[in-house]
């Protein structure tokens, strides 16, 4: 019995920070000896606002390396940059022609760029259906993301059944999964961790970052125990040894942390030396990536020759 399929991917953005990584991407590891996965660098998404093509390469490498630290094995997940398999873009074309201008207005996405009366560029208005097209060239029965991305999924299934109730049944329709207890990761003011709020905490960060996190926790002096600290604590180590600890520890705020600088690092150290590992061989580490790409291409290529079968192309004899 072939094994399930999970698809997810990840802009090349910049630095992970740990809500990146149990909001999502552990999630990836946790899941490839029981799936075939996919996970992809969606490079043509990260188009929309990073236009800069010196940071854009550097971004790439950087998101490479970082499913590599994290126990991303590429025999088990396919690794694969979205701008390699230029099937995603061509499905998007057709799914752009299937799906209507009222529906995409009704993503998330678009309607705060919208309430904020930003200029909204045709891709990021288009973005959910070329994420769906990602998601759904692989025959994908789950997609590990966070709470945010939930409705891009459920747009990813309505393009799916209006293609299969238009051409005939072609795609399968794909459940989004959310860790529940870490869909949302707090950061270090208590607000969810986000880059757009500077309260992260890196996911690969050195011993003296931690801890400068950590001691910019904020505080809130009316509890016994400090709720950020903890929301935080909880990720990284045993709820049942936390409670006991902070019980004991009740109001002693700089030992709480201090022992929180100590996990975080438990925790970070192994990883951010094995991505130190990795970039010693960037070229090792691309070649996974074109590989990876590769494999993933012939996939998306039958697929399309499915797509196009059904939409009435193909018109040559074989
Ligand atoms: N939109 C996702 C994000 O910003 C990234 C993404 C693109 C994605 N294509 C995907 C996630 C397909 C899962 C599946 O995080």
């Amino acid at each position: 019995m072939s094994k399930k399929i999970f698809f997810s991917g990840v802009q090349p953005s910049g630095k992970p920070h740990i809500g990146n990584y149990f909001g999502a991407m552990k999630q990836f590891v946790d899941l490839q000896n029981e799936y075939d996965g996919y996970a992809f660098i969606v490079d043509y998404h990260a188009l929309h606002s990073l236009r800069n093509p010196k940071e854009m390469s550097e971004n790439i490498k950087n998101v490479l390396l970082d499913y590599l630290a994290i126990g991303l094995d590429p025999e088990k997940v396919t690794l694969a940059k979205q701008s390699d398999v230029s099937e995603h873009t061509e499905l998007c074309w057709i799914f752009d022609t299937v799906i209507t201008m009222p529906f995409l207005m009704r993503a998330h996405a678009y309607k705060d760029a919208e309430a904020k009366n930003k200029e909204i560029d045709v891709g990021t208005f288009n973005y959910p259906v070329l994420m769906a097209a990602d998601i759904l060239l692989y025959g994908t029965d789950i997609v590990p993301v966070g709470a945010d991305q939930k409705q891009h999924v459920e747009i990813a299934r309505d393009i799916a059944e209006k293609f299969n109730n238009t051409y005939g049944q072609t795609f399968k329709l794909p459940e989004h999964m959310i860790m529940k207890e870490v869909a949302v990761v707090p950061g270090t003011d208590g607000r969810k961790m986000s880059k757009s709020y500077n309260n992260t905490i890196p996911l690969f960060a050195e011993y003296e970052e931690i801890k400068k996190c950590v001691m910019g926790i904020v505080t809130d002096s009316s509890e016994g125990i400090p709720k950020n600290v903890y929301a935080i604590h909880k990720l990284v180590r045993d709820e049942k040894e936390l409670e006991k600890i902070y019980t004991e520890k009740t109001g002693k705020y700089k030992e709480l942390k201090e022992l929180l600088i100590e996990d975080l690092e438990k925790f970070i150290a192994p990883l951010r030396e094995n991505r130190k590992e990795f970039a010693k061989d960037i070229p090792k580490a691309l070649a996974i990536l074109k590989a990876g790409g590769e494999k993933a291409k012939k996939v998306a290529e039958a697929k399309m020759e499915e797509v196009r079968e059904k939409i009435g192309v193909n018109i040559y004899e074989k």
